[in-house]
């Protein structure tokens, strides 16, 4: 296999499926039979700001619970060994790359584990309940916190950084997310036009784009191990 030296790794819900979480387009979906509308939209939360927090909460406890997957563990393998800057790009809200102790995490689309003050940006950590009632630590604003998850209509996080990094690196990997959501779906686009080589690792061939070089299906937990393996022969 070629040697690289700039790897940039795109996740999204399907690298936590084999941890038990749910992805978000299968019947069981994340939204757990909520409407996107209501509860994952910046309208959704001003019309209804304790429905939204109730919802967060109570999946706060589940992707409390959550342990990391073989995937997550190869990536870990991976950056502890491979010769290479490696960067992860994650649409998922959970902490597990953060469980398996991988490196240089930019959460694109928020954690589960923060709530963000929308009177002055401050951001806490916390993985208990937030709510309509919560005050600020920095400005005493009472009920401004909202969940620090990027809801449809707002900004994407870190996006400086992340084009930056889409642009110096020579291998893109795109791990269990279906491709559906943009900017995320566009990123392998820009990788490509960068020069990058492009794999996709799904459950399926997703094959609503044209810029992967290779798709290699298959579970995650399965493919992803076997590949860090062949990356780190010789
Ligand atoms: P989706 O639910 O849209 O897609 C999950 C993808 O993972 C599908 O293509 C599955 O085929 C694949 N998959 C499932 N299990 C797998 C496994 N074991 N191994 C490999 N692949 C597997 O989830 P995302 O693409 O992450 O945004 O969704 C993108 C965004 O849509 C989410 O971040 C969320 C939502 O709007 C926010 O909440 C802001």
């Amino acid at each position: 296999m070629k040697k690289y030296k700039n790897i940039v790794i795109l996740t999204g819900a399907g690298i936590s499926a084999e941890s038990g979480l749910a992805t978000f387009r299968a019947s069981n979906g994340l939204w757990n039979n909520h409407k996107v509308d209501d509860v994952a939209t910046i309208e959704g939360f001003a019309r209804n700001p304790k429905y939204v927090h109730d919802f967060y909460n109570e999946l706060k406890v589940e992707l409390k619970k959550a342990k990391p997957n073989a995937a997550h563990l190869a990536i870990t393998k991976l950056q502890n060994e491979y010769p290479a800057e490696i960067n992860i790009i994650t649409q998922n809200v959970d902490t597990l790359h953060e469980k398996a102790k991988n490196k240089n995490v930019y959460h694109i689309h928020g954690q589960i584990n923060q709530a963000v003050c929308l009177n002055c940006g401050h951001v806490v950590e916390t993985f208990g309940n937030v709510g309509v009632h919560t005050i600020c630590p920095k400005c005493n604003e009472i009920g401004r916190m909202k969940p620090n998850i990027v809801f449809f209509g707002e900004n994407l996080l870190c996006m400086d950084k992340v084009e930056y990094l889409l642009r110096k690196c020579d291998l893109f990997l795109s791990i269990g997310t279906s491709g559906v959501v943009f900017p995320a779906a566009s990123f392998v686009q820009t990788a490509k036009y960068y020069g990058a080589d492009t794999y996709e690792f799904n459950l399926e061939n997703t094959s609503n784009n044209f810029f992967f070089d290779k798709h290699i299906v298959g579970p995650a937990g399965t493919t992803l191990p076997a590949f860090v393996s062949e990356m780190l022969k010789d």
